[in-house]
């Protein structure tokens, strides 16, 4: 059995679908939550769940993380973490590390393009379509190999508010089901 461990830094939707996706599969399990932010609702989120919830300053404990992660994660998945990758955590979890971004990548990707951010610029450039990416993570914002995407109509003139509703619907649909045929492929290709 896999150990994943799940970085966050807001609300946890998507680490509470994935947690629960994962309870009924026989490859992997959520056992871990990172977190940068002490008032993330993924704390609470978890707070009654059997998952260890470390949270850290990214600024002083990137080291000492690092080593939980490598001695109690195989895997690693980005649900909302806002805080940059440091190069060693990438190199330490190459190919083994995944993120989700609300939009359709290369398109609305990179620094500042995060949460809300994204969907108002979707807007605003008058997209007819927008998504997910589900991408690993190398030392490049929102740069790695993408895994997959999922895409989503965009009406004319579609407020930044009912596209994020729209994009979140796709996110919990399907990076459950992404990661574990990312997983079965990794067990493949060992
Ligand atoms: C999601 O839209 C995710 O794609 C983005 O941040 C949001 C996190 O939401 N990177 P939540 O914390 O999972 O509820």
């Amino acid at each position: 059995m896999l150990r994943i461990a799940v970085l966050a830094s807001g609300s946890g939707s998507n680490a509470e679908e994935l947690h629960r996706y994962f309870s009924d599969c026989d490859l992997a399990r959520v056992e871990l939550i990172v977190t940068n932010n002490t008032k993330a609702g993924v704390i609470d989120r978890f707070s009654g769940k059997k998952v260890a919830i470390r949270t850290f300053d990214p600024s002083t404990e990137s080291d000492v993380v690092l080593q939980e992660l490598t001695q109690g994660a195989d895997l690693v998945v980005l649900a909302g973490y806002l805080k940059m990758i440091p190069a060693a955590w990438t190199r330490a979890f190459q190919g083994r590390m995944l993120n989700i971004h609300p939009a359709l990548l290369p398109k609305f990707g990179g620094k500042g393009m995060y949460g809300k951010h994204v969907h108002q610029a979707v807007s605003e450039a008058g997209e007819t379509e927008t998504g997910i990416t589900i991408h690993l993570v190398n030392e490049h914002y929102d740069e790695g190999a993408i895994v997959a995407q999922f895409a989503v109509d965009v009406a004319p003139g579609e407020a930044p508010l009912s596209i994020e509703e729209k994009v979140r619907q796709l996110e919990l649909e399907y990076y459950g089901p992404t990661v574990e045929r990312w997983i079965e492929n990794l067990i493949l290709s060992q």
